[in-house]
């Protein structure tokens, strides 16, 4: 596995690997959806490309950037023992030098859910992932869908921007106890650990209420709410029923749905996702 840390670099090597090329962009603090998302391009491309860049744009005023876990050694061993080619490691002035101006704007799919929460967030992903994709130039990129607002950003982003990449969307990848994995867990207390299983559950709960015939976007929210509403660490910050591609809420469940929320646990903030039916990943790949 080769290691590089300049654009310049990543370009000379990319040109001898053989495609297609796989590519996995990463803040690191790596646990195992990530090494998911690695071993999925390993079986699915003929050369795998990482990237690890704790990128400053995506996060706002008050949000964790300094604090963001940062381990390179033990990121490094988790990207080879997943079969990583190359890792992609810029220092920010390689992606961000003094004198850039450009950015990069979703539009109105950047506005909604997580996107108003954190003004700025999707542009600071699009910016470092179009840059990212600039470098690399990949094949097939790999995302989870646990960030499903962002895998949806990106999709439009490959199409919107004739990237030719093919975007692949990654099952979430959970505790035993249903927890999405996240670098973020680390921040949670042994208390908040216990309750954080809740917004897997709230999100099962609607899932059976589907099942059984459920189609009012109300009453899931509020099932939703109300489960999570019981545990008293945990406190909702939105819950969302909405078009799984446009990410309008939906009073009637007619369509595809993506049912999605964030929640404060002391000093974390959690989000976690499902789409109804279950098992449709999200329509269309990018690729143009
Ligand atoms: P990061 O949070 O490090 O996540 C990197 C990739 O891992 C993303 O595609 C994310 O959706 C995926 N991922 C995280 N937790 C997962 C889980 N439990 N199961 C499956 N996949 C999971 O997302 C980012 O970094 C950044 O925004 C980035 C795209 C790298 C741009 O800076």
């Amino acid at each position: 596995m080769k290691v590089v840390e300049t654009a310049a670099e990543l370009r000379a090597l990319r040109a001898g690997l053989p495609g297609p090329v796989g590519f996995v962009p990463t803040m690191g603090a790596l646990h195992d959806g990530h090494a998911t998302l690695v071993k999925r391009a390993r079986a699915q491309t003929r050369s795998v490309v990482t990237s690890l860049f704790v990128n400053p744009t995506q996060f706002g005023p008050g949000e964790d950037y300094d604090g963001y876990p940062r381990n390179r050694e033990r990121d490094l061993e988790i990207f080879a023992s997943s079969g990583a080619d190359v890792v992609f490691v810029p220092a920010v002035d390689e992606i961000y030098p003094s004198d850039a101006l450009t950015t990069v704007d979703p539009g109105p799919i950047g506005q909604v859910l997580e996107g108003e929460r954190r003004p700025g967030h999707f542009k600071g992903v699009a910016t470092v992932v179009t840059k990212l994709f600039a470098i690399v130039r990949p094949d097939q990129a790999f995302f989870g869908e646990k960030d499903a607002q962002q895998l949806r950003i990106i999709r439009r982003l490959a199409s919107d921007l004739r990237f030719g990449v093919e975007i692949v969307g990654v099952a979430t990848v959970r505790a035993a106890d249903g927890l999405a994995l996240s670098s973020r867990n680390i921040y949670l207390s042994k208390d908040e650990r216990n309750q954080a299983p809740v917004l897997f559950r709230a999100l099962r709960h609607a899932q059976d209420l589907f099942q059984a015939g459920e189609r009012n976007g109300d009453v899931l929210r509020s099932a939703i709410t109300a489960t999570v509403g019981k545990s008293r660490l945990v406190s909702l910050e939105y819950v969302s029923v909405a078009d799984s591609s446009t990410l309008a809420e939906l009073s009637t469940i007619d369509r595809e749905a993506l049912v999605s929320l964030a929640a404060r646990l002391g000093r974390t903030r959690l989000i976690d996702n499902m789409t109804l039916p279950q098992g449709l990943s999200p329509a269309g790949t990018g690729r143009d």
